[in-house]
């Protein structure tokens, strides 16, 4: 893809504090594939990008296929959590989330492997690796955003 970058964070609050980075150039709405294994920090992603937007409530995991809402003062956040959905259910949701993927909306999609590369509009890709104890690499990938990835730089 296009544009790439992968940053390493070594504590959570690295990880807090790249949510925050992320969070001042998301004002325009972004549709953001979250990948990696059990644990890894997708969902501690998300809920520090909404901690910077502003949410005050408890963000958690949403199970099968349900989706958290938040409202911030900036955009609104979904955030979807697909992982045990199979590979025709990921078909059939596609056409649903084109929807949140357009105008000013951030949406994050914690996604199953296997339904990575099948989204036919506009995405971000965040993928998130272990390292060491709480040693995290979170790599963005996009063909857009570029305002997003000169913010990360
Ligand atoms: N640098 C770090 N960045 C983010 N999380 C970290 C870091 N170091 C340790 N952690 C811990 O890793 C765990 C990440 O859990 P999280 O629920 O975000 O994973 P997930 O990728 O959403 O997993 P799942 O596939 O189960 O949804 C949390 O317990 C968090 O405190
Ligand atoms: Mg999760």
């Amino acid at each position: 893809m296009k544009n790439n970058i992968k940053i390493k964070c070594e504590t959570t609050e690295d990880t807090d504090n790249l949510a925050k980075k992320f969070a001042n150039y998301v004002k325009d709405g972004c549709f953001v594939n979250l990948f990696g294994d059990i644990g890894a920090g997708k969902t501690a992603f998300v809920r520090f990008v909404a901690k910077a937007l502003g949410v005050t409530e408890k963000v958690t995991s949403p199970s099968f296929v349900i989706l958290n809402e938040y409202h911030t003062s900036v955009l609104p956040i979904y955030h979807f959590d697909l992982y045990r959905l199979e590979n025709v259910g990921v078909k059939s949701i596609i056409d649903e989330l084109r929807e949140y993927s357009e105008g000013k909306k951030l949406t994050f999609v914690e996604w199953a492997e296997f339904s990575q590369g099948e989204i036919p509009f506009k995405f971000m890709n965040i993928n998130v690796t272990y390292d060491d104890d709480d040693v995290r690499y979170y790599e963005f990938s996009s063909d857009y955003y570029d305002e997003i990835f000169e913010g990360l730089r």
